[in-house]
Parts: structure tokens; C-alpha cells; sequence
């Protein structure tokens, strides 16, 4: 080999090697194949576990991942708790009715047992989330590409101006989920993902109910009127704080197609899934979505571009021990 030719190939393996360093780039799904091949197992052992006791447990998983990945990235910073010196993320408003942060900590916990300080809790809550909603159907229903790292930063101030309030206009929404890269396909395909499973708090739509006017009156015409008489039996005023009630009735345990038909009956729960019948590209949308097999490979897809959302990868952030502390660096 000539020594030009090998000084240039010399060159590029620096260059590749530094690039492998300061930044893993890409996400991959097989990530931790060679450092922990046993990652993905625990996981949906762990998860599959708490699911089976608790059937509830899957929508606060799916929802922790959006919350998370709108709020500085999917980087677990959702986990960090507050200290003498911050409020974190978690305890912002909008998140104080968030769960599954147990469910992740007993994840963490078994994966560490195995290969310490080499997963992510980012990816472990990205892998939470699809292996909580995939128990009912005994399969993985979407590929989760691996290799994010962990924040160190959280702050509860960050919470509010990224997250999406339910009371957000058909542009309001397609605004927020622009900034983070997604589009109104995805819009339409994720907002199905809070009314097939989970409950709601009163107090996120009785506005609808009892104030829509702002004036302390008023209900929301778009929203159907026999469903808003039976909703004001179970929310009786606007300052209910601990009624919660399932936001997909007829199904709210099941990951399926159910709420894109209320919807269309106008029985969705939020002003934001009211929203998506504003709109003619995602009217259209939300009616081809009832096909169960369309929308599991559309959720896919955007499910896989949300957990995407400003990751860190290679040298960024860290790998955190326990998920609700940020490591120091000399741990
Ligand atoms: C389009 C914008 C969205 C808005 C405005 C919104 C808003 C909300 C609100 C207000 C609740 C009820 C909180 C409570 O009162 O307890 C909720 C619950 C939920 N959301 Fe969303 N959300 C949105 C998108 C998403 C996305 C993208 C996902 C996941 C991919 C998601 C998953 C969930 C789940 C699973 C629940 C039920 C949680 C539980 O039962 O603990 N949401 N959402």
C-alpha cells in the first residue's frame, strides 16, 4: 500500500472513530446487542408483570413516553426528581397526573442487576411503553430503536411550554407538534393513543361541560349532547379535582381503533380530539383510521419519529443509575 493511501485511510478510520465517540448518531435496534443482549427481555418481563396485575398500568406508560420526549427531548429528564434547589419536570401541573414511574424503577433495577449502567432509563421508558401496550396482543406492536441517553436537566418550567394543553385549537396543535418535528398525520395517529386506553380527569374537559363561554357558562357545541348530559352525572361542577373517568368507555382497557368511531359520533373528551374533525386533511385522516390494521402501522410510524425527538446519543448526557437521580460524573 502506497504511503498516501494509507495515510487517507488512516484519516477516515480517525474520523469514523471520532465520530463513534463524540456522537452514536442514529438509533439502532439492535443497540445493545453486544453490551447487554439481554435488555429488551427484562424489560418486557418486568413490564409484562406489572401489566398482568394491573391492566390500568399501560396508559400512564404510553403517556410518560409523550411527556417525556415533548419536554427536552426523550431523555428521561421526566424521571429526575425535584431537589432542594429545582422543581423537575414531574412536578409541573400538567404532569402531576402522570404514572408508571414505579413500573420503570423496577425495570431499572433488573436491568442494572445484569448489565450495570449500560441502559438507558430513556430507552427504558420508550421500550415501557410499547411492551405495556403490546401485553394485550402477546406481541410487539411497534419496532423501538434503541441508543438514547439520559439528560441531567429538568426543570417544571419547561413543562408548560412544550406540552400540549387539551384545550388547543386544530392549528394550536399542528403548531406544537411542528416544533417538535411531527406532522398532522402523526397528530392524528398519537391523539388516538390517550382515548383508546386510560382515563381523564374531570377537570381536564369540564370546561366543555360548564364554561366553555369563559364566562362561567356555557357548553361546548361540538361536543355531542347526550354524552355531555351523561358526562355531567359523573363531573358534577367545574371544580371536581379527583373524578377521573375512562376516556374511551366501551374500551378503555383495549389498544383498538375505538376511539376514532366516537370520535366521529362526537364523543371525544378534549377540545383537542374535537379539533381533529376541524380540519379537512385530518377529517379524513381520523375515518381512514378506524381500519385497525392501518392505524397499528401508522401509529408505528409515528410513535417511532416521536421517540426520536431530540435524543441524545454517544458522549451526550449519561447513563443514569437509579432514573429519578442525575449520576454525578465521578460515580
Ligand atoms: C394531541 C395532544 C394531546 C393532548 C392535548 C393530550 C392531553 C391529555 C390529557 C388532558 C389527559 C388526561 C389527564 C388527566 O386528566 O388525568 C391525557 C391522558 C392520556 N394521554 Fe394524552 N394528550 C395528547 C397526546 C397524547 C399522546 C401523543 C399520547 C401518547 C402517544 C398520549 C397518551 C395519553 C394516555 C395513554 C393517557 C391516559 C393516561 C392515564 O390513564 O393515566 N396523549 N392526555
Amino acid at each position: 500500500m502506497n504511503v498516501k493511501l494509507s495515510s487517507f485511510l488512516v484519516s477516515i478510520a480517525v474520523l469514523f472513530g471520532l465520530l463513534g465517540v463524540s456522537n452514536g448518531g442514529k438509533l439502532s435496534l439492535d443497540y445493545y446487542k453486544d453490551t447487554c443482549p439481554q435488555a429488551l427481555d427484562i424489560v418486557r418481563e418486568v413490564t409484562w408483570k406489572h401489566v398482568e396485575q394491573d391492566l390500568t398500568v399501560a396508559a400512564p406508560l404510553l403517556r410518560l413516553h409523550f411527556h417525556d420526549c415533548f419536554i427536552r427531548g426523550c431523555d428521561a429528564s421526566i424521571l429526575i426528581d425535584s431537589t432542594a434547589n429545582n422543581t423537575a419536570e414531574k412536578d409541573a401541573i400538567p404532569n402531576l397526573t402522570l404514572g408508571g414511574f414505579d413500573v420503570i424503577a423496577d425495570i431499572k433495577v433488573a436491568v442494572e442487576e445484569v448489565c450495570p449502567r449500560v441502559v438507558s432509563c430513556a430507552d427504558i421508558v420508550a421500550l415501557a411503553a410499547r411492551d405495556s401496550v403490546s401485553f394485550q396482543y402477546k406481541k410487539s406492536l411497534w419496532k423501538v430503536f434503541l441508543g438514547r441517553r439520559d439528560g441531567t436537566i429538568s426543570h417544571a418550567s419547561d413543562a408548560l411550554v412544550n406540552l400540549v394543553p387539551p384545550t388547543f385549537n386544530f392549528d394550536k396543535l399542528k403548531q406544537r407538534f411542528a416544533s417538535k418535528g411531527l406532522d398532522v398525520f402523526d397528530l392524528v395517529v398519537l391523539s388516538g393513543a390517550h382515548t383508546i386506553i386510560g382515563d381523564s380527569h374531570c377537570f381536564s374537559f369540564s370546561n366543555r361541560l360548564y364554561n366553555f363561554t369563559g364566562k362561567g357558562y356555557g357548553q361546548d357545541p361540538s361536543l355531542n349532547p347526550i354524552y355531555a348530559t351523561y358526562l355531567k352525572t359523573k363531573c358534577k361542577n367545574l371544580s371536581d379535582n379527583t373524578t377521573s373517568l375512562p376516556m374511551d368507555p366501551k374500551s378503555s382497557l383495549s389498544f383498538d381503533t375505538h376511539y376514532y368511531k366516537i370520535l366521529l359520533k362526537h364523543k371525544g373528551l378534549f377540545q383537542s380530539d374535537a379539533a381533529l374533525l376541524t380540519d379537512k386533511k385530518s377529517f379524513k385522516e381520523v375515518k381512514k383510521l378506524i381500519v385497525f390494521e392501518y392505524f397499528l402501522e401508522k401509529f408505528a410510524h409515528s410513535i417511532k419519529k416521536m421517540g426520536e425527538i431530540q435524543v441524545l446519543t454517544g458522549n451526550e448526557g449519561q447513563i443514569r443509575k437509579n432514573c429519578s437521580v442525575v449520576s454525578l460524573v465521578y460515580e
